[in-house]
């Protein structure tokens, strides 16, 4: 059977033809409030294609099975499937072992499964763990149990005014007691790219793990887990075009292997008996129970649409997504882009002076237009800014300038409205 890809979709002159993307997404022919949807919600989670969707629905239909457990044709095929999908995932990221990559339900799962596995093993009384003012809640109040139930404590890389880390001030964070970094490569609220490979550079100088919150970088930007010599790297599989309910956590295997199992139950172990259990190698070690095996091998699927797309293609056109639309939002007076990071993702998070975010997302959509607004579960980066909330239009490769268009005159009309 064929692996779904996208193929190249390729239009003359290189880039992406954009007509043929949007055609394998069939939500994206929907109407919305009668007007065609316009979908800017896609760092929150992102859209599934044809090929994709077609693999969970083969997946359900003809190879649905326990895995790891039975002799009979279906377990095997679903097995095979199963661990097929790991190795995708394994070559998507650039892993250096199959056995790095634990499927997890999602981020949030993989850093708590790291702050678990390794926060509550290796990190003591007066320890420090360094943060930074644009995590996402997922990578920080995982952190925080860590800190309460030991006696540590969290440090906090600052930012600024454009949004981007001030990496000086990062660099004098790191200590003698410093146990583990943990940063976001891409942040969801703001769009910065973090320069997470200098940072990883100069923990590893001082010996110290770091822990990556892929889940915005997924979607946008190769992965090289060699290149990026991180410890830990997390990322989702419904913000990269796949199903939610699952998700990635590599691992360094020197680190998984010292690391405390998360969940207890079958599969993660080799034996048991009420004296003593021995603990699975990895990954099995870390996937207790009927892991979510659909959602794993469709998530193969979804990297295999990205690597037929082209994350060439992809960055060329959220660029071009991104700078018209950053111009465009400028020129509305009145409206303020919160994060101008020199290097940044698909995310435009404005303010309209005189009106609550929540008003902007309800009369945009009165016009089909998906926006999330709200803190973007980042707080601490609203505080920094001292607002409350904003506005988030987040892309996709399958958007275009016309949607951004459209995302404009809806700013002006909601202007208008609360003139
Ligand atoms: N973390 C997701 C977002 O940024 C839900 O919207």
């Amino acid at each position: 059977m064929n692996a779904p890809t996208a193929g190249l979709k390729r239009a003359p002159d290189g880039g992406l033809d954009i007509e043929r993307v949007r055609a394998d997404f069939p939500i994206l022919r929907l109407k919305v409030n009668g007007r065609p949807l316009v979908f800017l919600d896609n760092a929150a989670s992102s859209q599934m294609p044809q090929p994709v969707i077609d693999r969970w629905i083969r997946y359900q239909t003809t190879q649905h099975a326990n895995i790891h457990r039975a002799v009979h044709y279906l377990s095997e095929v679903a097995t095979a499937e199963y661990e097929g999908a790991r190795k995708k995932l394994a070559a998507f990221i650039n892993a250096r072992e199959e056995r790095e990559v634990i499927f997890t339900t999602g981020t949030t799962d993989a850093i708590n499964l790291v702050a678990h596995g390794y926060g509550r093993k290796f990190i003591g009384a007066g320890d420090e763990i360094v943060l930074t003012t644009l995590e996402h809640h997922s990578n920080i109040v995982p952190w925080q149990m860590v800190a309460e139930e030991k006696g540590a404590r969290i440090r906090v890389v600052p930012v600024n005014d454009r949004g981007e880390l001030i990496v000086e001030d990062y660099l004098k964070l790191l200590g003698p007691r410093t146990r583990l970094v943990g940063v976001g490569h891409v942040s969801n609220a703001l769009g910065t790219i973090n320069p997470v490979r200098e940072m990883i550079r100069a923990a590893h100088e001082k010996g110290i793990p770091v822990l990556v919150d892929g889940a915005q970088a997924a979607p946008h930007m190769p992965l090289d887990m060699q290149a990026l010599d991180c410890d830990f790297y997390a990322f989702s599989g419904h913000k990269m075009f796949g199903p939610t309910g699952i998700g990635i956590l590599y691992g360094k295997s020197e680190w998984l292997e010292k690391m405390q199992p998360y969940k207890g139950g079958g599969d993660m172990i080799l034996s048991v008996t009420f004296e003593k259990t021995t603990y699975n190698v990895i990954p099995g070690k870390f996937e207790a129970g009927t892991p979510p095996i659909a959602a794993a091998i469709t998530l193969g699927a979804a990297a295999d649409y990205l690597a037929g797309i082209g994350f060439d293609r992809v960055h060329a056109h959220e660029t071009d997504l991104l700078d018209y639309a950053t111009d465009q939002v400028n020129r509305l007076p009145g409206v303020r882009i919160i994060g101008t990071a020199e290097q940044k993702a698909a995310v435009l998070s404005f303010v309209v002076d005189g009106v609550h975010p929540h008003d902007v997302g309800t009369l945009l959509n009165e016009e089909g237009i998906a926006i999330r607004t709200g803190h973007h579960c980042a707080q601490p980066v609203m505080q920094r800014f001292g607002i409350p909330a904003t506005s988030r239009a987040s892309f996709a490769f399958y958007n275009t300038r016309a949607e951004v268009d459209a995302l404009v005159a809806g700013i002006k009309r909601v202007q208008k409205v609360f003139k």
